[in-house]
């Protein structure tokens, strides 16, 4: 059988692009600790608001590391200014009480989705004092593009 030299050439290029991709995945995954929340975790959405682990949204700071409690909702984020210290881990746990929202600190690693019926958990360390802009990034209905947060990083030790 006769393969059409084009067709060797569109395989090779595809073979490539693979290669590509993958090694992207694993580069930013290794050297930018990009990679999927892996947390599994089940929350009656109905309850949020009488269950204890959503009691008190807010920030707590420990000497061993942060603890962050957000309610995303439409079409804000509950608290929606948080403060927390820079060069020590911070653990973030979210959930949604009503439809699917997005999670992302633009310009840091962190990233998920919101889903009712879940808690989406991540740590970060944040290297660099500063504000920083929460976005929801899956879209949620007509107040979508207004969803946002503040996130300031305060200088370590401070
Ligand atoms: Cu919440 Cu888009």
């Amino acid at each position: 059988m006769k393969v059409h030299v084009y067709e060797k050439a569109w395989m090779g290029a595809c073979v490539v692009l693979i290669i590509v991709f993958v090694s992207t995945i694993l580069l930013t995954s290794w050297t930018m600790r990009m990679h999927p929340p892996s947390h599994m975790e089940i929350i009656d959405p109905a309850k949020v608001n009488d269950d204890p682990r959503f009691a008190n949204p807010g920030v707590t700071v420990r000497a061993d590391g942060t603890r962050v409690i957000m309610i995303a909702e439409m079409w804000t984020f509950i608290p929606n200014e948080i403060t927390v210290p820079a060069g020590r881990p911070v653990t973030f746990r979210l959930t949604s009480p009503d439809v699917i929202h997005g999670f992302e600190i633009v310009g840091t690693n962190v990233n998920t989705m919101v889903v009712p019926g879940y808690v989406s958990q991540l740590s970060t360390t944040f290297q660099h004092p500063g504000e920083y802009l929460i976005v929801c990034h899956e879209y949620c209905g007509a107040g979508h593009h207004t969803m946002q947060a503040k996130l300031v990083v305060t200088g370590a030790g401070s």
